[in-house]
């Protein structure tokens, strides 16, 4: 069994995807109040927990050979920050030990090593140290930008008819497809390829951010307007908002690192060792536009809100407490 937490994120459901195509039996975390029933179609077990509640962490554990964690916060909120986050993988990691866990995995990002003091980073070296040091046989993949971000942006500028491109726009960026980090994620479940190292993973080619977007425009058929902001006015007015507004400050600091620092770009080789050939920018890029978030999809949302499983069928998100739940979800009886 193999616990992926953040399994209900953009990447992290990607990861369950690639992990029960392989016919892997998966336990997905699912927060209380988290919308899940979009990876029904998977097969996935579901357990109600939060990196918040070891305890949760521990019950979910049960009988797991492998932890995954794509979890993270893009825009904090008072009770879960990127502090937590990194103090919720702590506590994972612990339970992982504690129950015997053969491997961990982490998927960070690129700019975690350099990333200074801005929160988004530091808490992922955070966690990243915890992981080197629990004991656990642990892999850390750090992927540069998503292509599926400029997807995100296509979404905004359909509406707003331009949109704001945040960090420099000459920066070189190597985008990769969710979908290709996630097959890696997957394939080194089972392989000793990666064992106790960080691996730094990009998409095929390297391209300015301002080349990137033009593409995704094209792609899309819309307009490729947009704005930026030179780096250093952007520094500065999330200095002039972080006293009223830290979390907002913190999110802009973090992007504007991922979508203006010059990123890996070997991510051929990389992804190779694990077997995985990338996908081109521009495939990647239109894939992510054309493929709506289940979640989105009003018809998905109606036709997939009756629930297979036990504990999704059973619990509905906020209605009970931790402990109340048994230890980890019996078995499916399909
Ligand atoms: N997007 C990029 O361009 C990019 C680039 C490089 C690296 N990365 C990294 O890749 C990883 C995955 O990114 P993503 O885009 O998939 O993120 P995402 O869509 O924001 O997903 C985050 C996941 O973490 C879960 N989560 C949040 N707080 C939690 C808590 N307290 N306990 C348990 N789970 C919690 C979320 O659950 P809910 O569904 O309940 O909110 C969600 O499943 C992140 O570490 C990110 O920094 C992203």
């Amino acid at each position: 069994m193999i616990l992926v937490v953040g399994g209900t994120g953009r990447l992290g459901n990607q990861v369950v995807r690639a992990l029960r195509d392989q016919g892997k039996e998966v336990r997905a975390l699912v927060r209380k109040g988290s919308e899940y029933f979009w990876l029904n179609d998977t097969g996935t077990n579901y357990f109600f927990g939060d990196l918040r509640d070891p305890q949760s962490m521990h019950r979910a554990l049960r009988d797991c050979e492998t932890v995954i964690s794509s979890a993270s916060v893009r825009v904090e909120k008072t009770d879960n920050n990127h502090k937590t986050i990194a103090d919720g993988h702590a506590a994972l990691w612990e339970a992982a030990k504690a129950r015997g866990v053969k491997k961990a995995i982490f998927v960070s990002c690129s700019a975690a090593p350099n990333g200074g003091d801005i929160a988004a980073f530091s808490s992922k070296r955070a966690i990243e140290e915890a992981v080197q040091a629990s004991g656990i046989p642990w892999t850390v993949f750090r992927p540069g930008l998503f292509a599926g971000n400029f997807a995100d942006l296509l979404r905004r500028t359909e509406y707003n008819g331009s949109v704001f491109l945040p960090g420099k726009t000459d920066a070189m960026v190597s985008p990769v497809h969710a979908r290709d980090v996630a097959d890696i994620v997957a394939a080194a479940v089972d392989s000793d390829e990666g064992l106790n190292e960080a691996i730094d993973l990009a998409g095929p080619e390297a391209m300015t951010v301002e080349a990137a977007w033009k593409i995704a425009c094209e792609e899309a058929g819309l307009p490729g307007n947009f704005w930026s902001m030179p780096p250093g006015t952007l520094k500065l007015a999330a200095m002039a908002v972080r006293p009223l507004i830290r979390r907002w400050a913190n999110h802009f600091e973090a992007i504007s690192v991922h979508f203006g620092q010059a990123q890996a770009t070997d991510g051929v080789a990389a992804a190779a060792r694990f077997g995985v050939e990338l996908t081109p920018y521009r495939d990647a890029v239109k894939a992510a536009w054309l493929a709506r978030h289940p979640g989105e999809d009003p018809v998905a949302r109606e036709e997939k809100v009756v629930h297979r499983q036990f504990v999704a069928t059973i619990y509905e998100p906020g209605t009970i407490k931790f402990d109340d739940l048994p230890e980890g979800p019996p078995p499916r009886q399909d």
